[in-house]
């Protein structure tokens, strides 16, 4: 995902240090970058009794950066109007408690680690290895184990994902969630199964949000929820109705940077008093809260999670209205459009082939039963001679997807 005003000429799945870049280049491209203090943790968010705007006081922010050059840390405070919390959610790993775990971690240490840690298959040659959780990380990981790791990956799951059939890909066993682990060494899962002879556990099970800057006494309370798993006073996941100058961008993961460009802009409109629509009442946001938080509970879904489809369409299309246009002198970001190329885009290039029936509409989108999804990362020219079934480019991404007819060869088809 990029952001609508800079499309990052990479891709479609750039890895960590391209990312970074670009992120660091958005900066110079809009000539903010002089703006922009690096290297500086936020150690405390205050809110500070000051009044200044509208009554709503500022913000002391406690900051501390290392001075390499007299090897020390300096430690200052500085005042803000308002504060953006983007300190993003994917640092601090997140393992489920189960039986036995501790005293298993410490009879066989380095035996259990978290995906935040996994940098290569290679440490895992010839090892049996069981991974546990099956979103994205689990995934990713498992697929480059297969062929590395002695017999198949397992793979404890707790639920289906929605690109996986019935069948676990080759190379993989689906075990259930793990119950127990014992001191011998043996693991039980939940259907009553052991096992036994694990050189390697990876627990692909996400990561919990994490805000020790911020100053549960000063502020009147926590931040964030951790038995609702939420964000405290929250509305749409960006604005605060206790806070009216603290703002989120980040936290519903559809989309990624593009949502968090709805988000930004929300903000920025509502901060400089050109939003389009007012926020509502302090009542109807925290009903907007309540009615969510059921929601999401009677589904067993994260509060903060936007489902893609019908949901993320509402969503968007909320900040959208309510960030409104720019002004006719160009100030202010338009909130960039839903296309149809980029919908299409999101629900097509994808990763790993989805099952029969799974495709983005229930089936497989207008495919033939026996086409598959390729991606080329070289850049193609077109055969006007191919026997492809649709060859669809992207100029200048560096990438096309090629919808190829089972058995005919894809370098042809490039
Ligand atoms: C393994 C992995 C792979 C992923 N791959 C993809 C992918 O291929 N494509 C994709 O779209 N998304 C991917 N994601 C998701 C993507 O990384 C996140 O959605 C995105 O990074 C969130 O951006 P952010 O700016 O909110 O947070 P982050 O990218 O986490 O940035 C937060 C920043 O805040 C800083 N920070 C935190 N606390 C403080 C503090 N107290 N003081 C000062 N600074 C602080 C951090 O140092 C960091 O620089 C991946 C996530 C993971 C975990
Ligand atoms: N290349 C990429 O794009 C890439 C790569 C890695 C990560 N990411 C992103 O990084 C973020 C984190 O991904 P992630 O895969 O690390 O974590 P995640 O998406 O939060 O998934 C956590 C996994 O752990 C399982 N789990 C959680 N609690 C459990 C419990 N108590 N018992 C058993 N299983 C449990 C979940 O099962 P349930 O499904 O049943 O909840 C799920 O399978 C996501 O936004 C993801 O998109 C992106």
């Amino acid at each position: 995902m990029t952001f609508s005003d800079a499309l990052l000429p990479y891709g479609p799945f750039a890895p960590h240090y391209v990312a970074r870049q670009y992120v660091e280049n958005y900066f110079a491209l809009h000539q903010t970058d002089t703006l922009l203090q690096t290297n500086t943790a936020v150690e405390d968010v205050a809110r500070s009794p000051a009044t200044k705007h509208n009554g709503q006081g500022e913000w002391k922010l406690t900051l501390r950066r290392y001075d390499a050059a007299r090897q020390v840390d300096e430690w200052w405070e500085e005042f803000f109007d308002a504060v953006i919390l983007a300190n993003g959610h994917y640092a601090v790993p997140y393992v489920p408690k189960v039986n036995g775990l501790e005293q298993y971690m410490e009879k066989y240490p380095g035996r259990v680690c978290h995906s935040k840690r996994y940098r290569s298959p290679k440490l895992y040659t010839g090892q049996r290895v069981l991974v546990i959780g099956n979103s994205v990380s689990g995934r990713e990981l498992s697929d480059e184990l297969v062929g590395v790791a002695k017999d198949s990956v397992l793979v404890s799951r707790r639920s289906p994902a929605f690109w996986e059939g019935d069948e676990p890909p080759p190379g993989i066993e689906w075990k259930p969630i793990v119950s127990e682990y014992k001191e011998d060494g043996t693991i039980l899962f939940a259907d009553g199964t052991a096992l036994t002879g694990i050189d390697a556990i990876i627990y692909c099970t996400g990561y919990k949000p994490s805000f020790p800057f911020w100053n549960e006494e000063a502020n009147g309370g926590p931040l964030f929820d951790y038995q609702s798993n939420k964000l405290v006073g929250s509305y749409q996941h960006v604005f605060f109705r206790d806070f009216p100058t603290l703002g989120a961008v980040g936290f519903p993961r559809t989309l990624t940077f593009r949502s968090f460009e709805y988000q930004a802009i929300a903000l920025a409109r509502l901060w400089s008093g050109r939003n389009a629509r007012s926020l509502p009442s302090p009542q109807r946001q925290q009903q907007w809260e309540a009615e969510r938080a059921e929601r999401t509970q009677a589904q067993r879904k994260y509060f903060h999670d936007v489902p893609w489809g019908a949901e993320t369409n509402d969503y968007l299309r909320e900040l959208f209205n309510f960030a409104g246009l720019s002004t006719l002198a160009g100030d202010g970001l338009l909130p960039p459009p839903l296309t149809r190329k980029m919908v299409w885009e999101y629900e097509h290039v994808l990763k790993w082939k989805l099952p029969k029936g799974k495709g983005p509409h229930g089936g497989n989108d207008g495919l033939e039963e026996d086409t598959m999804m390729q991606l080329q990362l070289v850049v193609p020219k077109a055969d006007p001679n191919s026997k492809a079934q649709g060859i669809h480019v992207e100029e200048g991404r560096g990438w096309v997807v090629v919808f190829q007819a089972e058995g005919t060869n894809s370098a042809n088809a490039a």
